[in-house]
């Protein structure tokens, strides 16, 4: 009897020494908070939290965890990307109506993937037909597939004929995106659908477009009006609002709304920059993708009149990124990858460093500042001990040499591992 008894105590208990502890440990680490390099770096992770982090002399662990020793290499936490769209195709123009939404949401798998290979453990998905986005989000959450932690607009909202409709097809076809919508009232019921069917964020075109058909790229479409009764439903339901701007009065439109975010921000003016230093307004500016529009835009089928945009808007972004960085506007990294491939995203990094930003600010844009945008700067951002245990690596140290962040070498998501080097 009484050993029958120990015997059930033992079952009882066992398994709660079982808890899985993984340690990685590199050469280096990235301390996104503190904006410094920790050397000889030491992550303890349970399950899919961080448990401790620091240098190796003063971050002790046990003796049974399963060491993953990674050597001359930097320890980041997860990538994350503002500004994406998994869902769709690399064709542009009229090529891009022949692609269904099943398919682009089938090219979304493995877009997703690609992406969270490319060091990506997060990405806001600003703009999906279908609300293909929330089921891609749903499923990576869920492990049926692979990918990045999503944050998803469904369809981006705008006005009728503006950038976030579809303009490619002549007026009998009765054509538009399903994010239409005009006037104070309308914008707050497309909010509302949005949210019954599953967005996280809302995302909406305050100004014309680059890649869209017989839109101004300049000119303002959203009145302010409109921006304020969409932006104030958003927030009454707890949601942010990310805005697509390139031109210079749309943009301060945005901000004066209270928008979240503006994408792009082109053409800004120097009281552009001082509202959104003034009011908080996050930057997520695409600068890398020119020159993939510039240089291979026309083969995949980006429009003659969409390329001439290009040529105005590429050139005045960059120079209005370094006053931005200067004049102390939060940013946040955001690629528009899609409009180019997805894993190419990383390829934004050197040119964040070329026109201004310090490699540690690269790094912050795409880490802690872009988890406190999305209001999960508790659960994501920094490798800190309670922090989801999203960390990835690049071989040697990237602050040298940004171009480093188009090779990230391993990748852990909530404790998962999906990319490790090959063992020597
Ligand atoms: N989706 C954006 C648009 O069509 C892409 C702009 C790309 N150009 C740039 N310089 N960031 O307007």
């Amino acid at each position: 009897m009484k050993k029958l008894i120990s015997l059930v105590c033992l079952l009882h208990f066992t398994p709660i020494a079982f808890a899985s502890t993984t340690v990685l440990t590199a050469d280096r680490m990235v301390d996104v908070e503190a904006g410094k390099i920790v050397k000889n770096a030491v992550v303890v992770i349970e399950n899919d939290k961080i448990i401790a982090a620091g240098q190796a002399s003063v971050t002790p662990y046990a003796q049974d965890a399963k060491v993953i020793a990674l050597g001359d290499a930097t320890l980041m936490p997860g990538l994350v990307d503002m500004h994406v769209h998994l869902v769709g195709s690399n064709m542009h123009g009229y090529n891009s109506l022949s692609v269904s939404l099943p398919r682009a949401t089938i090219n979304g798998v493995q877009n997703a993937e690609r992406t969270l290979l490319a060091g990506f453990t997060t990405v806001r998905n600003v703009g999906a037909e279908g609300f293909a986005d929330v089921a891609l989000r749903d499923a990576i959450n869920d492990g049926t597939v692979p990918g990045p932690r999503m944050f998803v607009a469904g369809p981006s909202l705008g006005v009728t004929g503006g950038h976030c409709d579809d303009n490619l097809l002549p007026y009998e076809y009765q054509h538009f995106s399903e994010g239409v919508a005009d006037g104070p009232w309308e914008v707050r019921k497309a909010v509302r659908r949005n949210i019954k069917y599953g967005a996280d964020v809302i995302k909406f075109c305050a100004t014309g477009g680059v890649l869209s058909k017989g839109t101004k790229v300049g000119a303002q479409q959203y009145t302010l009006e409109e921006m304020q009764s969409l932006v104030s439903e958003a927030h009454l339901r707890g949601l942010t609002v990310a805005t697509h701007a390139h031109g210079t009065s749309g943009i301060k439109d945005a901000i004066r709304a209270g928008v979240d975010s503006v994408e792009h921000v082109s053409l800004v003016d120097d009281e552009g920059i001082r509202l959104a230093v003034k009011n908080g307004t996050y930057f997520s500016m695409d600068i890398y993708v020119t020159e993939y529009i510039l240089g291979e835009g026309a083969k995949a089928g980006i429009l003659e009149e969409s390329l001439a945009k290009e040529r105005i808007v590429g050139k005045t972004q960059r120079e209005a990124f370094t006053k931005a960085v200067k004049a102390g506007v939060n940013m946040v990294f955001g690629s528009d990858a899609g409009v180019y491939p997805h894993g190419d995203n990383p390829k934004q990094f050197s040119r964040m460093v070329q026109f201004g930003m310090s490699p540690i600010q690269a790094l912050q844009a795409a880490t802690i500042n872009a988890a406190t945008l999305l209001k999960k700067q508790l659960e994501l951002g920094s490798i800190s001990p309670g922090k989801l245990a999203d960390i990835v690596a690049v071989a040697g140290n990237p602050l040298d040499d940004m171009t480093k962040m188009e090779q990230i070498s391993f990748v852990m998501k909530g404790g998962e591992i999906f990319k490790a080097p090959v063992a020597p």
